[in-house]
């Protein structure tokens, strides 16, 4: 097996069988694809997540379009203005806010520019700040004029004062790639060290760019996420058998880990649909290896 990628795992689910049913409400539109493991929707996530039971998912994680004039179809207008946007994603927020549980957690990828503003109307909403954590990638160009944008905000608030689910995750040591050695002396205390890893921080170095073919669809070449941000974000907030809900499902990164980490999950596409299908059915899309530990004593 190629160093970076892992197989996907078999799935064997150890708690009972999900019925979505249960979590949506009579005159739901028929999902697009019905897995043993989830249910995908195609169409406006307003209108979609309106179909869905509060407090019925452990967490959600939304990766939305960034307002910066992309193209992804015909139906989304990337293009919006300032207002317009914020108010648009206030929308979406609210519901998925009355779909989580108490203590579920809610993570939102995006640009800092739009993270930043979104603080006021969580804490409006009785969701309680947990992180703010720096996704370290390149984007595009250095800009005239401003420092080189060099990391994605990911925003982590609980609903509720405490979050129900957080799992300790450790990394491991970093190591030369060269000579495998350490690369830090840890001020002379390295013995002294968990050998199962040092404890996640806010700052995220390690997720690795879709570049590669085998981590992507041929049919859709951008904005697509690392398996390894969505395992992490799902290890820290989930256990096996609890529900994940995207909005904004895209290439279904969501949905694949999931399948592979025995979550539940709800996706929501706007666009054409055929590249989550695909990924989901064929399971040609390779995983990025994740070497996190999760330290559940703790
Ligand atoms: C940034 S991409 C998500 C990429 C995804 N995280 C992945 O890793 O593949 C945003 C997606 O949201 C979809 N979208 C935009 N507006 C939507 C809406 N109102 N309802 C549902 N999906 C929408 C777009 O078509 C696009 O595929």
């Amino acid at each position: 097996m190629p160093e970076n990628t892992y197989q996907q795992q078999v799935l064997e689910f150890s708690t009972p069988q999900w019925k979505p049913e249960a979590i949506l409400r009579q005159r739901c539109p028929q999902p697009i694809l019905n897995t043993e493991h989830g249910v995908l929707f195609q169409g406006d996530c307003l209108e979609i997540l309106k179909h869905i039971e509060s407090e019925s998912v452990d967490t959600v994680f939304a990766d939305p379009p960034f307002n910066l004039g992309k193209h992804y179809g015909k139906k989304v207008n990337d293009s919006l203005g300032e207002n317009e946007y914020l108010n648009w994603m206030h929308t979406w927020i609210a519901e998925c806010e009355r779909v989580l549980r108490p203590g579920g957690s809610l993570f939102i990828y995006n640009l800092p520019k739009w993270n930043i503003m979104l603080g006021p109307y969580l804490l409006e909403r009785g969701l309680t700040f947990r992180h703010w954590i720096a996704v370290n990638i390149k984007m595009s160009m250095p800009i005239n004029g401003r420092l080189y944008p060099s990391h994605y905000s990911l925003i982590y608030y609980s609903k509720g004062s405490k979050p129900k689910t957080f799992r300790k995750i450790r990394t491991p040591i970093e190591t030369c790639r060269h000579c495998g050695g350490d690369i830090k002396d840890y001020g002379g205390h390295r013995s002294a060290m968990n050998p199962k890893g040092v404890n996640l921080t806010d700052v995220w170095n390690d997720i690795p760019p879709v570049r590669h073919w085998k981590f992507k669809s041929k049919k859709r070449q951008a904005n697509q996420l690392s398996t390894k941000l969505l395992s992490r974000v799902i290890e820290i907030s989930t256990r096996p058998g609890d529900i994940v809900l995207d909005p904004f499902g895209g290439s279904g990164t969501t949905f694949a880990v999931c399948e592979a980490r025995h979550r539940y999950w709800i996706g929501i596409e706007l666009e054409n649909c055929d590249v989550i299908i695909e990924r989901l059915t064929r399971g040609e899309i390779s995983q990025h290896l994740n070497t996190d530990f999760i330290d559940d004593a703790n």
